[in-house]
């Protein structure tokens, strides 16, 4: 079957990878999707067991660090785009691992940045009609400061009635200009990656679009992760363990939306750029989890109020930055995308999905998720 595009997206069996992945199997018939992935404790193939089948869809188990397979895989699937989400992204085990850290999401980027150049700059069109899409965080610009508004209840709409945007907690936000000042080994070790890939750029001119995106949150997320750690712990009534005083402040978007900004941006995003996306939708830490705490004790049945109780501070996350908040006009204003989903209506879809899916979280909990791979692609 002859296809018009081969696009590679690494990380593709993770969290915003898989939605990624499923947006492009379904909306491109035309385009064979390489889902390559290495599946790490974070990966799970059965994040996509309804596109597997699909005869636009090949899944590839790879590391992205192992350059001679960066490059074949590339050769042999002629690839002429590269989606690239493969990274650790779980700021905790940064801090108890950083050597991971940099071995994938730096040497990893560099390999696949390295075998990309080497395939295309060996094809008669060179560069192009290509595109290595590199898919980053807003934790490289480091943390913005910090100030509680008097009198402001939670929900906290960062959308005023003229449709200009106020940060929520603060006087700024984070632009495309924004210096990079990392502060976590996750965040410096994406930041070490997002300048290689624009180093690639300016030294081969390699074809690249860089962006850095806020906080996603929906289904498929490993629950190591703040909002399907909580839900999970509610069910099982655990203890919810908060940061420091909760104060955190975080801009929370709708895996869905992000996946459809990449779409945007691959398809109609300028070469060389950068984009950040957000959704203009900032949350403190301890008031997102009342809200949590409602709607999984809501669609419980329980009583409200019930689990507020499992609260429990812990000792903050050494160097926990701030506050984090997206300003996404440019790419609202250059290529017209805007988050489709209110919070309150995504939280609420996200709950009802995790306790829909108690057998995804309950499998991952227990490890089984793992053995997957064997089952689909060894013993078939
Ligand atoms: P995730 O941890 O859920 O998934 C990462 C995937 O990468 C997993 O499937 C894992 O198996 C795979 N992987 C890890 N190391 C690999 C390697 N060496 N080779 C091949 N595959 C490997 O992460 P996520 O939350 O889906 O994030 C995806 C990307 O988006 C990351 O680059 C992250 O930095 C970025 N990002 C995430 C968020 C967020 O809120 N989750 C926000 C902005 C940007
Ligand atoms: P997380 O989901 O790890 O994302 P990130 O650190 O990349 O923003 O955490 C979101 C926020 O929630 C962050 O401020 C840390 C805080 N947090 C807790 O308070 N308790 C927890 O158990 C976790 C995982 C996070």
């Amino acid at each position: 079957m002859s296809f018009k595009r081969n696009i590679m997206i690494t990380g593709g069996a993770g969290f915003i990878g898989s939605h990624v992945v499923r947006l492009f199997v379904n909306k491109y018939p035309h385009y064979h999707i390489i889902c390559l992935d290495k599946l790490t404790y974070a990966g799970n193939l059965a994040n996509l067991k309804d596109i597997e089948q699909a005869p636009n869809y090949t899944f590839v188990k790879a590391d992205i660090c192992d350059y001679e397979r960066m490059l074949t895989l590339i050769q042999e699937h002629n690839i002429d785009g590269i989606i690239h989400l493969a990274a650790e992204s779980h700021v905790d085990r940064s801090i108890k691992d950083p050597f991971t850290f940099a071995r994938t999401n730096v040497m990893g980027t560099l390999s696949l940045l390295q075998a990309a150049k080497v395939h295309w700059e060996a094809q008669p069109n060179r560069y192009e009609g290509k595109l290595f899409y590199h898919i980053s965080t807003d934790e490289v610009y480091g943390a913005l400061e910090l100030t509680h508004p008097e009198g402001i209840e939670p929900p906290f709409s960062t959308t005023a009635s003229s449709g200009e945007h106020h940060a929520a907690y603060g006087t700024d936000f984070f632009y495309e200009t924004t210096k990079y000042n990392p502060h976590s080994p996750y965040s410096a070790s994406k930041a070490s990656s997002d300048h290689f890939v624009r180093a690639f750029h300016d030294t081969y001119g390699l074809p690249t679009i860089v962006t850095n995106c806020s906080n996603n949150y929906g289904p498929y997320q490993f629950p190591e992760k703040l909002i399907p750690l909580f839900i999970n712990n509610i069910r099982n009534r655990k203890p919810l363990p908060v940061y420091g005083k909760g104060e955190n402040v975080r801009d929370w978007l709708y895996v869905e939306d992000h996946a459809r900004a990449i779409d945007t941006i691959f398809h109609t995003g300028k070469i060389a750029d950068t984009y950040n996306i957000g959704g203009f939708n900032e949350w403190k830490n301890i008031d997102l989890i009342k809200v949590l705490i409602k709607t999984v004790d809501r669609l419980l049945g329980n009583p409200e109020g019930h689990s507020i109780e499992l609260i429990t501070y812990v000792t903050d996350r050494a160097g926990h930055d701030l506050r984090y908040a997206i300003d996404s006009s440019k790419l609202k204003n250059e290529l017209g995308w805007e988050p489709s989903l209110q919070f309150e209506e995504g939280i609420e879809k996200t709950v009802r999905w995790y306790l829909d899916n108690q057998s995804w979280l309950d499998n991952i909990t227990s490890g089984d998720y793992q053995a997957y791979y064997d089952v689909m692609y060894n013993n078939r």
